[in-house]
């Protein structure tokens, strides 16, 4: 599906010039909003819809009336609580001064919560196969001002837009401490979150032998799946599986041996 550019309803010029921006980043076509509704400029323009308003950008998948935008979710209280608490940094072992690999980035939360653990001293980067997708998220680590606490975090964290395979082929090997994917899940979800308008246009490719092989030449300490708890592929991939009683996601493990 293709995307446009576009403005708030009423555009001043620092918006006009922001959505000048987007389009030369992204290279996508900008249309002006001539006051249309959303639904119309979908209908109108056969395309998914990316939004500059004032204090935020906004992407509206074909045929969805509620945007998906940059907000901390889940990191926000996440980080409030212990950190070495957190099933994701029990599981993976991460600690300060750590590097770690998000294969799959989407709202950036769990990246968020591996970005307060390791600090100064440590190093994020997030892969996201979706072009329009990483970019909003981008620009929200950069631009978002409501929870100084985690304004660090954010911008530590690299935003990488690609396929996390092809990403992972070109890195050194033992070059990452900790490496996590968490693909989308193919059983069906029915709680609303803010990953709701993107259900049907992220990517929903899975774990595949390759994508694992890859992890393992790159990682060195470990490599961290998270996946619906009815999911075979810990199994499947050679992870160790976390049981986590009444959730409906677990993790699998693997330990990796280049620690020295
Ligand atoms: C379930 S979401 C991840 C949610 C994320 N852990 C968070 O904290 O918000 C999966 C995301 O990974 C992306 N994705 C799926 N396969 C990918 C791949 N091979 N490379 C990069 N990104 C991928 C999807 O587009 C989607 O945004």
């Amino acid at each position: 599906m293709k995307t446009v550019v576009t403005t708030a309803y009423r555009p001043t010029s620092s918006i006009l010039e922001w959505a000048n921006r987007v389009s030369a980043d992204l290279s996508l076509p900008q249309v002006p909003r001539n006051k249309r509704s959303i639904d119309r400029m979908h209908t109108d323009e056969g395309s998914d819809l990316l939004v500059c308003l004032k204090e935020r950008l906004e992407f509206y998948p074909m045929g969805e009336g509620e945007p998906f935008f940059f907000h901390p979710n889940s990191a926000a209280f996440r980080t409030k609580r212990p950190l070495e608490q957190d099933p994701l940094i029990e599981v993976s072992g991460l600690e300060p001064g750590d590097s770690f690999l998000d294969c799959t980035l989407g709202l950036a939360s769990d990246s968020l919560v591996a970005s307060q653990r390791v600090g100064k001293q440590g190093r994020v980067l997030g892969c996201e196969s979706h072009p329009v997708l990483a970019y909003v998220i981008q620009q929200g680590l950069k631009e978002y001002k409501g929870m100084p606490h985690l304004e660090e975090a954010m911008k530590r964290i690299r935003v990488v837009s690609s396929d996390a395979v092809s990403f992972l082929g070109k890195l050194e090997t033992n070059s990452v401490d900790v490496i996590y994917m968490d693909p989308m899940f193919t059983e069906e979800i029915t709680e609303a979150s803010n990953f709701t308008p993107l259900r049907g246009t992220a990517d929903h490719g899975q774990l595949t032998e390759c994508w694992v092989a890859q992890a393992k030449r790159v990682a060195r300490k470990t490599i961290v799946l998270k996946a619906h708890f009815r999911s075979q592929d810990f199994e499947g991939f050679g992870f160790t599986r976390r049981l986590r009683p009444n959730t409906k996601f677990h993790y699998g493990v693997i330990q990796c041996s280049a620690v020295t």
